[in-house]
């Protein structure tokens, strides 16, 4: 396990209040230095180390972590349903974001509960708002996918109350599924549905949410969909740009990875454990640094 601490004094780790970011696997995890960058900028007192949990024992993983007097925890991969089925039982809390998104991927630990957020599709959200410049009120929105990844943004883009929002994806019941629970949690949106094959454009903002990334691919999109004036988001971030921002560049659109989202659903967490909110472009700006000095194999 590696550790961060961040401290501006001599004090030691056991007057440092704990965070963790518990995962499987947990050893590429960004999260220690950007949140180690949060808290020396804010002057938090905190560490933050990254907490590899056996595939079978997410839950005893968390709870041993709270019992050594662990404040909080983010969650990734694999272990954000089971962070929600922990969070969803009576005797702790979800918020309306996290019951939305049916995933967690911040824990905080309370006296005699626990809460249960997810500060993923918020942090989309202020990535393409604050960090882009792009407004989402009043537009057309395309959110390609209908996973875990895509379920998450769908209440905090509504939120922002765009013309209209579109679900497209390869199999459309998934669609379905994901508009029946915008619909639940946000009744008076407009919410559309369509395969990538029955999509026409443009969309303002087109969000890509598929997994297709990670195997170099790109969904099936019909051409019309992109103008010059769209902007073409990826989740994912790579070093190089991902098939789908390849494409929407050789399209004209706007492009941006999920670099910025990563950043954004920290600070979001950080606001959530300590009150105080970071500030994100200085951060944003040094792992980008980072992410192009990754020489492509
Ligand atoms: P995640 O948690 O990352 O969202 P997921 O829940 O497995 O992962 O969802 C993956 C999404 O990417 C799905 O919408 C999937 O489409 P299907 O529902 O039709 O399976 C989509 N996806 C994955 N690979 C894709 C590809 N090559 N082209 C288009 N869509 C793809």
């Amino acid at each position: 396990m590696s550790t961060v601490l961040v401290n501006n004094s001599v004090a030691s780790s056991n007057v440092l209040d704990q965070y963790v970011v518990i995962g499987n696997p947990i050893a590429h995890s960004k999260s220690p230095s950007i949140h180690a960058a949060f808290a020396e900028q804010t002057r938090q007192q905190l560490a933050y180390q990254r907490l590899m949990a056996p595939l079978e024992s997410f839950v005893q993983t968390v709870e041993t972590f709270r019992a050594s007097g662990g404040k909080g925890a983010n969650v990734t991969v694999p272990f954000k349903l089971e962070a929600y089925a922990l969070a969803n039982q009576p005797a702790n809390q979800l918020t309306p974001r996290a019951a939305a998104a049916g995933a967690v991927n911040t824990l905080k630990f309370e006296v005699d509960h626990l809460i249960g957020d997810n500060t993923d599709g918020i942090g989309l959200v202020a990535d393409i708002m604050n960090n882009a410049g792009v407004p989402l009120c009043g537009k057309r929105v395309l959110l390609l996918g209908a996973g875990g990844a895509a379920r998450g943004a769908i209440l905090p883009l509504l939120e922002q109350q765009p013309a209209s929002l579109w679900i497209a994806n390869r199999t459309l019941s998934k669609a379905q599924d994901l508009r029946a629970i915008a619909q639940q949690f946000s009744p008076s949106s407009v919410v559309e549905v369509a395969t990538f094959e029955q999509l026409s454009g443009p969309f303002d903002v087109i969000i890509n949410a598929t997994s297709a990334s990670l195997s170099d691919d790109v969904p099936p999109l019909p051409t019309g969909i992109m103008t010059s004036a769209t902007l073409a988001y990826d989740m994912m971030y790579a070093a190089t740009p991902t098939a789908f921002l390849r494409l929407a560049h050789e399209w004209g659109a706007v492009c941006r990875d999920g670099l910025g989202m990563l950043v954004e659903q920290a600070a979001e967490a950080f606001y959530l454990w300590r009150g105080v909110r970071p500030q994100t472009e200085p951060v944003l700006r040094t792992l980008r640094t980072e992410l192009q000095a990754i020489k492509p194999v």
